[in-house]
């Protein structure tokens, strides 16, 4: 793995309102490649942005690579390669190849469909150290209804057999909703018996496409009390056997998470195009424009873009974070979440207690989660 230790830069820009910002910025250390967006399934609450990005524009085999070497030598450390579906890339297992050399820690986040036996065998061969699968449901019915994809429950099976079989230490990933909550002890199950070593359990998120399936997809109040006893019970149960990672619901907890562990302090995100991101849902915030790796080194966009140093440090912050205990541990929560439920990247994330918009959010979740499940809206391609 990469070894380098990277010195915290300080970094000096002008905000909006001409006021000079010095602030000491540490190296990334885990980046996310998004190497496409096509993908095969169509999950109604795909994280990917509401505007796709074709596979003629995806950065070139030798354009990722350079990227990879570029975050090496920033100081990344972990590397996730992502999508869409990673394995609509035929120059994967070159790319895992790549990144494997350049000392970075290579983790592959799937769905699965498009690996074979063969495939897998080359991954490993190629130096890929870990793999994340993901499942959308304890059984194939409702598995399949979920991910969008008939058969792909059965295929998601052979490919944990196939990864297992290759030594590739192995995770499940899990996002749960109404529909599928009841099924989170069929699900821990599942990974015990597919030798996965962690099991990440996340409840939808809402934003992105996940908003069009609010009634669909939003769970009740005791769907979600039920799941936290759950996991509670299952991490003593299951001790020494699998870790269990649980993401709850945002509006059942009374602060919200440090999402990104803060804005541009610990990873970025590159997006099929090359547009380097501070998080996977960035572009929803109409005022930032983002630098892409084809006109700028990765470090500069890291170090000294507008972007990136937008919600760095706290001067950003609304007076209920700035003056709060707590705005070194959470980092006022989520921006995404704060555009998308405030209508201002820069609030205080509505999910947190102290928001005056928390009971609006806390009531809209309770009709949604209420009412009859309509069809899924399908995420199209
Ligand atoms: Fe976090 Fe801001 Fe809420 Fe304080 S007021 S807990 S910093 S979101
Ligand atoms: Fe963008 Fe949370 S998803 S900051």
């Amino acid at each position: 793995m990469n070894e380098q230790v990277s010195i915290p830069r300080t970094s000096e820009w002008t905000d909006r309102d001409g006021i000079v910002k010095r602030i000491d910025i540490p190296a990334p250390i885990a980046m996310l490649a998004e190497l496409t967006h096509r993908c095969p399934l169509a999950c109604p609450y795909c994280s990917n942005p509401l505007e796709l990005e074709g596979a003629r524009g995806e950065l070139s085999t030798d354009e990722w690579i350079s990227v990879f070497g570029q975050a090496a030598a920033l100081g990344v450390l972990h590397l996730h390669l992502s999508g869409g579906e990673p394995a609509a890339r035929r120059d994967l297992v070159e790319l895992t190849a790549a990144a494997a050399k350049a000392g970075l820690y290579t983790n592959l986040i799937t769905s699965g469909i498009g690996l074979t036996e063969k495939r897998i065998a080359e991954l490993s061969e190629a130096g890929l150290d870990h793999l994340q699968l993901s499942i959308q449901g304890a059984t194939p019915d409702l598995a399949d209804k979920v991910g969008g994809y008939k058969g792909g429950y059965d295929r998601k099976i052979a490919v944990a057999e196939w990864t297992h079989a290759a030594g590739i230490p192995l995770t499940v990933n899990a996002v749960c909703h109404k529909q599928n909550m009841d099924q989170i002890g069929d699900m821990l199950d599942l990974a015990v018996r597919l030798g996965a070593r962690r099991i990440e359990i996340a409840t939808v998120q809402f934003h992105g496409w996940a908003e069009k399936n609010r009634k669909a997809l939003m769970p009740t109040k005791e769907q979600v009390l039920s799941t936290n006893a759950l996991v509670d019970e299952a991490r003593k149960w299951l001790e020494g056997i699998i870790v269990i990672d649980y993401v709850p619901a945002d509006h059942h907890s009374t602060y919200p998470k440090a999402c990104m562990g803060g804005w541009g302090r610990t990873g970025l995100n590159v997006t099929p195009s090359g547009k380097v991101l501070p998080c996977h849902a960035a572009e929803s915030i109409p005022s930032l424009a983002f630098e892409t790796v084809r006109a700028m080194p990765l470090a500069d966009i890291w170090y000294d873009s507008d972007a990136f140093n937008a919600y760095r440090g706290d001067s950003w912050m609304a007076e209920l974070c700035r003056s709060c205990e707590r705005k070194a541990i959470d980092f006022g929560g989520c921006r995404c979440q704060a555009m998308a439920l405030a209508g201002d990247a820069a609030a205080t994330d509505p999910v947190c207690v102290r928001s005056p918009m928390r009971q609006l959010l806390v009531e809209q979740a309770e009709i949604d989660s209420r009412a009859e499940p309509p069809e899924f809206v399908y995420r199209g391609h």
